[in-house]
């Protein structure tokens, strides 16, 4: 499961999905971030909801799976962020990959509704307060772990290895926010 977790993970919809509508590589454009961010910059949001989807599915189902083949909770870790560095480090894409912040929400959902809905809402927050997506992500996988230790202790190790992950694959967005750089996120774009 690890390692089909990995290879699931590895499947970027983003530079597929660019691919498939001729759009320029998400990897050579914007922030260069194979992500449904990125996407939505240089395409739509139509686009953009489909590799935010593609990307949550990629995280549900191996952990999911894992789950209902009675896999206990330190292997469901262990899949989880396998399935999350396969979107960082994808085989298929040169070890080239995205920050991971939609799969880890997919690999977080079958823990629990409620620790989903947390994420969300702090993810909306961030976003409509600031329009930073990536300040958005920072502050919603910083809060992650401590959502987790009040709902299901049980996962709170895995959950701090993915956030650790996750802030550092946006250090180039961090240093961005500190130098005022980074490009905000418009929620009316439209097709
Ligand atoms: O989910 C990725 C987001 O946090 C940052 O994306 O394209 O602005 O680097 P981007």
């Amino acid at each position: 499961m690890v390692i089909l977790a990995y290879l699931m993970g590895s499947i970027s919809s983003a530079i597929l999905l660019c691919k498939l509508f001729k759009l320029p590589d998400p990897r050579s454009t914007g922030s260069k971030n194979p992500g449904a961010t990125n996407v939505l910059r240089i395409s739509n949001k139509y686009i953009a909801s489909c590799v935010l989807l593609f990307d949550i599915l990629k995280g549900t189902l191996p952990v999911w799976s894992s789950y209902f083949l009675g896999l206990e909770p330190v292997s469901l870790g262990i899949v989880a962020v396998a399935a999350c560095l396969g979107h960082m480090y994808p085989i298929f894409f040169n070890f080239n990959g995205g920050k991971a912040v939609a799969t880890a929400f997919g690999v977080l959902l079958p823990i629990g509704l409620d620790l989903g809905g947390l994420l969300v809402l702090t993810w909306i927050f961030v976003a409509k307060a600031t329009r930073y997506s990536s300040l958005a992500a920072i502050v919603t996988v910083a809060m992650a772990p401590l959502y987790t230790w009040l709902l299901k202790p049980i996962y709170v190790y895995p959950v701090l290895m993915l956030s650790g992950l996750i802030i550092f694959r946006h250090k180039d967005n961090i240093i961005r926010l500190l130098q005022g750089k980074e490009s905000k996120i418009s929620f009316s774009k439209k097709l």
